[in-house]
């Protein structure tokens, strides 16, 4: 269905107001969705996790706790809407951190039993595939969709908003796991993704090369990566111990420019094999700034149709939760208040 017609299906005069919470990892957020327009998206990032070099559940979930109720009321007052006009309450339900769920789902079941409203489940890679739907410029149907976060790195074929396949996926680290820990190998604090991007800018990606592999179909693999820059950085040191310091906009912009190319030629794989020039980007790793630029140079070399979602859509937000949460009140997709959250999810 496009969404034209999905929105025929609509009674013209039908307001459909969605609010949603996300708390999957180390983000809470809250967004209210008006048929299918974004009225807020309200994020706050924990920042407690710096010092530990990466995030810790029990932390998360106590953070989560802290921020909910101001998180929540400011979504509110953003869009300009009274909690007794909200038609559902949709919550992350898995993947994640079990405890930060936890968090999201208790509240958000808590504000639809409170008001007597249906609520939704949603799964948070499939929302963040469909955060390319949340902008005006948005794909036909079918699609493929680069989904890159911390946890998770897929190619995704997406032929309706409900209807999605997995064709390709890592088989141990995901793209942003790379970023952030060849960061961490670097000595840089976590998150390390977005400073790779920074320090990249100012470096020569082909200065230093590391290794490409070889997998088969349209699966892909980072930890070999993380390996190579390890070896790599451990004999560079034994010559000049302050290597990594005086190398760094380089190394950075090299390890980027890699994964970039890993990222960006199993996705032109994707494209060949199913014929499909409707082509996104999404996840946190989507934020990166040369991900995005090459990601569009390929698209025009290949005669793809690009799109790739504003940055505040591309990391953990709620305003991805809830558009993916419209498209399930459309099919009835309804959960009762018995379900609970779960750290993994089949698709
Ligand atoms: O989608 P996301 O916000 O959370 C998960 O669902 O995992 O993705 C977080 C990941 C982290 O690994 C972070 O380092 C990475 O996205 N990331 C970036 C950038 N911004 C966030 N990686 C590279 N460049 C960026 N600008
Ligand atoms: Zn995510």
């Amino acid at each position: 269905m496009t969404d034209d017609q999905i929105k025929t299906t609509l009674d013209k005069s039908e307001r459909i107001t969605i609010f949603a919470i996300e708390s999957s990892c180390d983000d809470t957020s809250a967004s209210v969705c008006v048929n299918g327009k974004i009225l807020s998206n309200v994020i706050s990032t924990q920042t407690i996790h710096k010092e530990y070099g990466g995030v810790v559940p029990e932390l998360a979930s106590r953070a989560h706790i802290k921020s909910i109720v101001p998180i929540v009321d400011q979504a509110l007052i953003v869009a300009n809407v009274e909690l007794s006009s909200i038609d559902a309450f949709a919550f992350t339900q898995a993947p994640g951190l079990i405890g930060s769920l936890l968090v999201g789902a208790q509240f958000t079941k808590s504000m639809a039993l409170a008001l007597d409203k249906p609520v939704i489940t949603v799964h948070h890679m499939q929302a963040h595939v469909l955060a390319n739907l949340i902008p005006q410029h948005k794909p036909d149907f079918p699609f493929l969709c680069l989904t890159v976060s911390g946890g998770h790195t897929q190619i995704v074929l997406c032929e309706g908003p409900l209807q999605m396949k997995v064709i390709g996926h890592s088989l141990d680290d995901a793209a942003g796991e790379a970023f952030d820990k060849s960061a961490k190998l670097l000595g840089l604090p976590y998150p390390g993704g977005p400073l790779i991007d920074k320090y990249a800018e100012k470096g020569n990606p082909a200065k230093f090369k590391f290794p490409e592999p070889d997998i088969e179909g349209l699966n892909f693999s980072f930890s070999g990566l993380k390996t190579s820059i390890l070896y790599f950085i451990q004999a560079e040191e034994k010559k000049n111990k302050n290597f990594v310091r005086e190398n760094l906009y380089d190394i950075c912009a090299s390890i980027q420019w890699r994964i970039i190319s890993i990222l960006l030629n199993k996705l032109k794989k994707a494209a060949e094999q199913t014929s499909i020039k409707n082509i996104c980007i999404a996840g946190g790793v989507s934020a990166n700034r040369q991900l995005r630029k090459t990601f569009e140079q390929t698209g025009e070399k290949m005669y793809w149709k690009t799109f790739i979602p504003p940055l505040e859509y591309c990391t953990d937000n709620a305003a991805m939760i809830a558009i993916a949460a419209y498209y399930k009140y459309l099919a009835g997709d309804f959960a009762d208040l018995t379900v609970s959250p779960s750290a993994r999810a089949e698709w």
